[in-house]
């Protein structure tokens, strides 16, 4: 079956995303046939031509990573982001329903309030508390309703290599101001592009269609997060000081859920592998950064 062979030919949407330049390279390595499209080429509002580009291309599976992904902003351009995360990943599911190409859809932890008090199970009740959760949502159900064949990924708290992220913004504030202060009372799980590009290689394999929970292995909050991530930096011989503070102290236009937690019983199990503990994929980025970065 090739949904789940080795060797498939696999179309990225979102090309030039976070997630897509980590993810890729790393299918390709697999022994994949990758083809990534950017926006200009292939926009997914665009329904006709997501139609000419699946069909022309004919991948064995379809791996939707584009998205409108700008939480705060989503409150006041809601349309715009109903537009990419409902409309595009439609326009993307009927089209792959209609082809019988399979398809996995990236989707987040903030289709969940996060008023629970145990981990989110993947058929627990979905209740988002912002406009990006809730459009990102519409696009779940859209693909549930028109590609039978889905992979639903949902994940949190990603950062990686290429793009703007929690782990560089935090990384450069503690180098130009010695003191940072990170709420301490929302909880839930880092996930490193990289972690999550090999579990979205090794699922991909598995042709076990469904809704996952993927993240990196272990909860923390965000205060405790920023520690890791300043853990042995020094600031003028100094050492980094991370404050603690509440959401309340730190208004913002998007509601995050306080209790972020996904349980990951399912993937486990069907990965038959334990997940990566988040400090130490965190540690992973860290020093593939330090490589990078400009002596
Ligand atoms: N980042 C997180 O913390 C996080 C957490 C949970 C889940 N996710 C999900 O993970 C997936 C990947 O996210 P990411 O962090 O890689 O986001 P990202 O860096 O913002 O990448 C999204 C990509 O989609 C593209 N895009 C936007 N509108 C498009 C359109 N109409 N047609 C085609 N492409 C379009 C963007 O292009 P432009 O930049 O040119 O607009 C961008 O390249 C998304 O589904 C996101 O919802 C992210």
């Amino acid at each position: 079956m090739a949904a789940a062979s080795k060797n498939m030919k696999l179309l990225v949407t979102g090309g030039g995303g976070m997630l897509e330049q980590t993810l890729s390279p790393r299918l390709r390595q697999r022994g994949h046939d990758v083809v990534a499209l950017s926006k200009g080429e292939l926009d997914v509002t665009n329904f006709e031509q997501v139609d000419k580009v699946m069909s022309s291309v004919r991948p064995d599976l379809v791996i939707h990573c584009a998205a409108y992904t700008q939480v705060d902003l989503a409150e006041s351009e809601q349309e715009k982001a109903f537009l990419v995360n409902y409309t595009g990943s439609e326009n993307v599911a009927i089209t792959a329903g209609k082809l019988q190409i399979p398809m996995l859809y990236v989707s987040t932890d903030y289709v969940f309030d996060g008023t629970q008090s145990r981990p989110y199970l993947p058929a627990d009740e979905t209740s988002p508390l912002s406009q990006y959760g809730k459009s990102k949502l519409a696009g779940e159900l859209a693909v549930q309703r028109y590609c039978p064949q889905h992979y639903i990924v949902r994940t949190s708290w990603l950062y990686g290599p290429y793009g703007r992220n929690f782990v560089d913004t935090i990384y450069k504030l503690a180098q130009e101001r010695g003191e940072i202060s990170v709420v301490a009372d929302q909880v839930g799980s880092p996930t490193s592009t990289l972690t999550f590009s090999e579990v979205i290689a090794d699922l991909i394999e598995t042709g076990r269609f469904g809704v996952y929970h993927a993240t990196d292995d272990g909860v923390t909050s965000w205060f405790d997060f920023a520690r890791e991530i300043v853990k042995g930096l020094e600031f003028h011989g100094k050492k980094i000081t991370v404050l603690p503070i509440e959401t309340k102290d730190m208004p913002r236009p998007a509601p995050r859920p306080a209790y972020s937690v996904l349980d990951k019983t399912d993937l486990v199990n069907v990965l038959a592998r334990p997940l990566t503990p988040w400090q130490v994929a965190l540690e992973e980025y860290l020093r593939l950064k330090a490589v990078k970065a400009p002596a």
